[in-house]
């Protein structure tokens, strides 16, 4: 081998080494404004990864990011901004918001990755029961669709299918001042999990290796009754919250009077069907197999936004 030649080569593994040993690969997050989204940019960024975060036009980038944070205007509903977007990508964190078009949204962020010329890894967050309890519930068919969609592309993949947030209830608090917790979940538990743990698995998927094809179900260390929830919720806020099972005709129309869209209220009324049928009950340790940490329990999550759940059930 000439000398020249054993040069040229040696300057070809320099140049490889960003995308391999220093882990400086290009990581392109969607969604990225989202309580997902946004905790994974951070945590890339921890690590010093380059993130790209697609910003929709208009929308705020979240305060606690990085000036590194490269973002780029972009919108589901347009393939030519995605392509630009993706364009390098050696990775992308495909989240897309709940919406009627979810499917086709999920599909656009998929084919532009596969259009890049490249062979990005595409790490799908989609959400426990995918491929599974799909039917009747519109949610996990939309990610289904978006699942095949993977299988399509020919490129790498991993799919992160986290059960509910632990994050929602804070959303309820609200409501709590009224002493009630009413869900149409019957008496079936659900293994809800923190969205800190999903984003950190996120990233432990983004950044390392081998987890091709592989589903991860993401959740929390144990499935809770919402009888058990409002429990732990009333401790916290200062007076007995009890959990009062919903018909579901009653809590769609609830939600409908609400000015809830009618596609997510009645989406919403299926998955919690699902919950109150017991098959979202399932525990994984697939948390702490990509973490290194067990995940966070609920008791945990609730101490640590006492002061938002108290504040919110004052109001
Ligand atoms: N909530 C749960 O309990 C749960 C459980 C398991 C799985 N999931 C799955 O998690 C996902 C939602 O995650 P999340 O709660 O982190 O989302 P989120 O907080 O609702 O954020 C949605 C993100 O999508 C962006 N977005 C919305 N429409 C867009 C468009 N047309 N073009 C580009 N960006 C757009 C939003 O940007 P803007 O800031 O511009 O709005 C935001 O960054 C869904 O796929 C859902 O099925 C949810």
């Amino acid at each position: 081998m000439t000398s020249a030649l054993i040069k040229q080569l040696s300057a070809a593994i320099v140049s490889l080494k960003p995308y391999t040993t220093w882990g400086r690969a290009m990581i392109v997050v969607t969604g990225a404004t989202g309580t997902v989204g946004s905790e994974v940019v951070s945590g890339l960024r921890a690590r010093g990864e380059r993130v790209r975060a697609l910003v929709r036009d208009g929308s705020a980038v979240p305060a606690h990011w990085d000036a590194g944070v490269e973002t780029v205007a972009a919108d589901f509903t347009d393939p030519a901004s995605l392509d630009r977007a993706l364009a390098g990508a050696d990775a992308v964190y495909v989240l897309v918001a709940v919406h009627p078009e979810m499917d086709a949204h999920e599909r656009n962020v998929i084919d532009a990755a596969a259009r890049t010329g490249r062979r990005p890894h595409l790490v799908l967050h989609a959400a426990a029961g995918v491929g599974e309890h799909a039917e009747g519930v519109r949610f996990l068919a939309a990610h289904t669709a978006g699942l095949g969609c993977l299988g399509a592309s020919g490129l790498p993949w991993t799919v992160l299918a986290p059960n509910g947030f632990y994050q929602n209830f804070l959303g309820m608090a609200p409501t709590l001042h009224t002493g009630r917790l009413a869900l149409p979940g019957g008496t079936g538990a659900v293994s809800y999990v923190d969205t800190r743990d999903v984003a950190e698995a996120a990233v432990a998927v983004l950044t390392g290796d081998g987890h091709e094809n592989a589903v991860y179900t993401l959740t929390g260390p144990a499935a809770l009754t919402h009888t058990e929830i409002a429990g732990v919720l009333g401790e916290t806020v200062g007076h007995p919250v009890t959990y009062e099972a919903l018909d579901p005709e009653a809590a769609l129309a609830g939600m409908l009077a609400a000015g809830w869209d009618p596609w997510r209220a009645e989406g919403m009324v299926e998955l919690y069907g699902l919950y109150a049928s017991g098959g979202a009950s399932a525990v994984t340790d697939d948390v702490e197999k990509l973490t290194g940490h067990p995940a966070r329990s609920f008791a945990y999550f609730v101490t640590e936004h006492a002061a938002a759940l108290r504040a919110g059930a004052a109001s």
